[in-house]
Parts: structure tokens; C-alpha cells; sequence
């Protein structure tokens, strides 16, 4: 019989769980249930609402493993970052399942599953310099193992997906935004609107999105509907270069071996082919997650658990709480 990890993600507006064998770590169930569409017309999520959509989806997903419940050996679930309501819907259902069949309980956090994401389909590859691109999270890092992660940069304001989502939201256009600013992107002149690169004079190695946000909210004022294309295409641009001009300064003292982005706005295609320019000289490897597990998932938190699993790294039931704010 496997012996299998069951994991529960539910930081933010997926729920979601999955299985991996403890052994092999290979991922043998997997559901998410997203909820973008009852957040759409809010432009955003809304916390109270995603709070009661995991509490109806949670134990759907759940019923649909109960066929393998006499292997599972622990239960990993999402303890922090992420909305502090909708955390708690994942955290109790761990616990209950670790009351309920005596097992092991671990907590993950999000941002070391995002960065595990990587390692869900491939063999590890580390140590690893990783930029962390999400709703929440902009932030560069030195992985050496899950309990060994050094931020070297981190973002002053806005993440660069929120950055999209409120673009989006300022366009009408809808949530989650990274997504339909792409596809608007894809029709328009990057040119056309100038906005400045944020930070570009400054020595510091940070990112910062609220100043952008802000010009291309001035611009919309002018703009005609038929501009909108051209609009989402220069702040796409110009929300890119920004981390390739930081990334550039970086590596000058901090050459690259292998690279990854993760997170959900890896997915964006126009970030991945910069990068892959930028990475060039250096021959450095660039890693991504396959774009199934890029936005938030289960599977990642049980590539985690997995590795916490086999160094006996357990928590107290007393002790598990979902702490919002506990970053790298
Ligand atoms: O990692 P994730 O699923 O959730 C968080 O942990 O925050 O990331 C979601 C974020 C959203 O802000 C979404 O707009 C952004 O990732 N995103 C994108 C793209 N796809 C998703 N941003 C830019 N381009 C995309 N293609
Ligand atoms: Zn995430």
C-alpha cells in the first residue's frame, strides 16, 4: 500500500487538495475548485465571500479521497501567508483530519510551496535563485532548501499581480486581472503611453508598483476605449522591465546559475521571454512550474509536506493557527 500526504490550500480564493506519495513523491490526486468567477464583478476577492465558497468546496474535494483514506500517513496544510478567514477554513478541516485518523499534522507555508511548485514533475534543482511573482508576493530569493531561503528583495507596496489586477479593475475588465491584461496586451503598441520604470534611478534592489499604478490610472482618464489595448501593452512593458532592470543590477554582483520565477503570474509570457533574454549571457538555467501548478494549488503545499514529512517536522494541534502575515 502507498503511503500518501494529504494537502489543503485555501490562502486565498482556490480550494484545493491533493495527494503525494510520501515515497516517490509523485502527486496522485489533485482537484482545485477556483472561485475567479464569483469575484469577478468585485474586481477582487472578497474575503468573507471566499470564506464561505472553501467551507462549501473544501469537504466536496474531500469526499473524493475518501477512497484512499487508509494510506494517508499525514496532512500538510497552508498555515501562512494569506487572508486570515479564508486560511482558517483550511486549517480546521487539517486538523480534523488529524484528529479524526491520528496522523501527523505540518504546517506550509505558501510562498515555500509556490517556490516547490517547481519540483512537483522534476527532480529538485537547488541552490536556486527565485523571483516570486503573485497576487501577494513580488519578491526575489536564494533557495538552498525548504528551511533555508534568504529574500534579497521584496516589494515596497503592490506585487506585481496585484499591479495587473488593478489595472484590470480600472479597465472593467474583471478578476483576476493578469490574465486579461495579457490577452489585451497582445493587440496593442507597447509604446504608445511612456510611464516610467519605478525605481530606475535608485541603487536599492527592491520593487515597487503603487507609482505605476498610479500613471496608468492618469492615463485612462484620456484614454479612448479603443487605447485600452495600447494601455494594458505599455504597462505590461514597463511592469516587466522593472523587474528585469533590478534583476540586472542584481546579478552584476550576483551572477546566476540556475533561475525560476514562480507564482502565479509566472504565467505571463511576455515576464518569461524578458527573462529568458536577460538570463542569456549568464547561461543560466531558467526554471518554471508547469502552468497548471503556476496560481495557487494544493500539489505544491504537498511537495513541501512531503520533504518537512521525512525530517520529522510535525506540529502541535494546540499550536497550528493560520497567521496571515508570517512572509519569508
Ligand atoms: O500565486 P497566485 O495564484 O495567488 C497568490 O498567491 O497571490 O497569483 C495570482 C496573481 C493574480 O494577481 C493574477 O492576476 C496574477 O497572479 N496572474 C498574472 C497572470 N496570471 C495570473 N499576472 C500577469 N500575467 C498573467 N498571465
Ligand atoms: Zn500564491
Amino acid at each position: 500500500m502507498r503511503n500518501l500526504l494529504l494537502s489543503i490550500e485555501s490562502s486565498c480564493d482556490d480550494s484545493s487538495l491533493a495527494l503525494t506519495d510520501i515515497d516517490t513523491k509523485e502527486l496522485v490526486f489533485h482537484k482545485k475548485i477556483s472561485q475567479e468567477l464569483e469575484h469577478s464583478e468585485y474586481g477582487g476577492v472578497v474575503p468573507e465571500l471566499a470564506a464561505r465558497l472553501h467551507a462549501e468546496a473544501l469537504p466536496r474535494i474531500l469526499e473524493e479521497i475518501k477512497p484512499y483514506t487508509p494510506a494517508l500517513r499525514a496532512v500538510a496544510v497552508t498555515t501562512s501567508p494569506g487572508l486570515a478567514v479564508t486560511l482558517v477554513e483550511g486549517v480546521v478541516m487539517a486538523k480534523a483530519v488529524s484528529i479524526a485518523l491520528d496522523i501527523p499534522l505540518i504546517e506550509v507555508n505558501h510562498l515555500v510551496g509556490h517556490i516547490y511548485s517547481l519540483f512537483i514533475e522534476k527532480e529538485a534543482v537547488l541552490p536556486l535563485t527565485v523571483l516570486l511573482v503573485s497576487g501577494g508576493h513580488t519578491q526575489l530569493m536564494e533557495v538552498r532548501d525548504f528551511d533555508d531561503i534568504k529574500t534579497v528583495a521584496k516589494t515596497m507596496d503592490d506585487s506585481f499581480g496585484e499591479s495587473f489586477d488593478k489595472v484590470a479593475k480600472m479597465m472593467g475588465l474583471g478578476y483576476p486581472g493578469g490574465p486579461l491584461i495579457e490577452q489585451l496586451a497582445k493587440e496593442g503598441d507597447r509604446t504608445k503611453f511612456t510611464y516610467t520604470i519605478p525605481l530606475s534611478q535608485s541603487p536599492l534592489i527592491a520593487f515597487s508598483y503603487s507609482g505605476l499604478k498610479n500613471a496608468v490610472r492618469l492615463s485612462l482618464e484620456k484614454a479612448s476605449k479603443e487605447e485600452y489595448k495600447d494601455v494594458a501593452a505599455s504597462f505590461e512593458h514597463i511592469a516587466t522591465m522593472h523587474l528585469v532592470q533590478k534583476l540586472k543590477k542584481y546579478f552584476k554582483k550576483h551572477p546566476p546559475k540556475n533561475f525560476a520565477i514562480v507564482g502565479g503570474a509566472s504565467a505571463n509570457l511576455y515576464l518569461r521571454r524578458k527573462i529568458e533574454e536577460l538570463l542569456e549571457p549568464y547561461k543560466a538555467g531558467l526554471y518554471l512550474s508547469p502552468l497548471a501548478f503556476c496560481s495557487d494549488n494544493a500539489a505544491m503545499i504537498g511537495r513541501v509536506g512531503v520533504e518537512m514529512y521525512k525530517r520529522g517536522l510535525f506540529s502541535d494541534m494546540d499550536t497550528v493557527v493560520s497567521s496571515p502575515k508570517s512572509d519569508l
